[in-house]
């Protein structure tokens, strides 16, 4: 373990079950926060939620290798633990649990967590293996410390509903909270992977954030789904946006086509601009 004025560090699956041991024999509630790092506010609203609801609170740091496609980030995802532990140190986190890929992938790691259909269409479809990855390493990291809530951004919004399908599929005991998206004051939802935007590139991004909130209040409003997301489509191409992964109005817990206007709704969308892939949803 290393420590000092910063947050106490763990490097091992032992030392962290160490730690938690002594908070529960304490009789103290433990919130996780899974992160790849690169934090940002959006982390730190995680962090603050987790802080705000339990006795304890981990973050985890870990650049998960498994949920990166072979043409993806992987190798130069933006890396910096030290000014990581700074951050989460001063929002009032307890534990950083920063393990180095032989810890979560021994060499002869052969088991993997697949979230059928819900993990296949949208981001799955367009990201293969993308939710395999995220999914094992979720299960792990929730199994390797069992706390009582773990903390999600709703802004990778298929995901938290993956992960708290599997959770619910694999009879995890943890509760999964949703926490509301960062959005910058023009309404760009902040991403590690913003950082990829040149200037030109930072000033049209905002308006995926207002094309999707107007999907959503016209299919608020009664219009048809599939013409509003064939809509937003036009409007990202005007706005110089180049492929448009897909602009879609789903089901927001199952993410089917939303076919009963009565049920919750979620607008989602991906699309890229220049170098980078953005995606944001909103409720209808
Ligand atoms: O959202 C992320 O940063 C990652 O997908 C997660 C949940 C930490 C798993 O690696």
């Amino acid at each position: 373990m290393t420590g000092g004025a910063d947050i106490e560090r763990v490097r091992t699956i032992a030392d962290l079950r160490r730690c938690i041991a002594e908070w529960r024999a304490a009789g103290l509630s433990i919130g996780l926060v899974p992160t790849m790092g690169a934090l940002h506010e959006g982390h730190l609203a995680l962090v603050e939620a987790a802080v705000g609801g339990c006795d304890r609170t981990i973050v985890t740091l870990f650049v998960n290798p498994a949920q990166f496609g072979p043409n993806e980030d992987f190798a130069v995802y933006p890396r910096d633990e030290d000014r990581d532990a700074g951050l989460v140190t001063r929002a009032g986190a307890d534990l950083l649990f920063a393990p180095n890929v032989d810890e979560v992938y021994p060499p002869d790691h052969a088991t993997q967590v697949h979230v059928s259909g819900l993990g296949d269409i949208l981001e799955g479809e367009h990201r293969p293996g993308f939710f395999t990855g995220v999914a094992t390493v979720v299960s792990k990291l929730l199994l390797q410390s069992l706390p009582d809530r773990a903390y999600f951004g709703e802004k990778d919004y298929q995901q938290l509903c993956v992960i708290r399908r599997l959770t619910r599929d694999l009879d995890i005991p943890v509760s999964i909270a949703g926490v509301k998206t960062v959005r910058e004051e023009d309404g760009l939802a902040l991403s590690s992977r913003n950082a990829y935007l040149t200037t030109a590139e930072r000033a049209v991004a905002p308006v995926l954030h207002g094309t999707i909130a107007q999907v959503a209040e016209q299919v608020g409003r009664g219009e048809d789904p599939r013409d509003q997301a064939q809509w937003a489509i036009d409007q990202l191409r005007r706005a110089g946006f180049g492929d448009v992964d897909y602009v879609t109005v789903r089901n927001a817990e199952t993410l089917q086509e939303a076919v009963d206007a009565s049920l919750p709704a979620r607008v989602l969308a991906a699309a890229w601009l220049g170098k980078a892939r953005l995606i944001d949803n909103v409720a209808v």
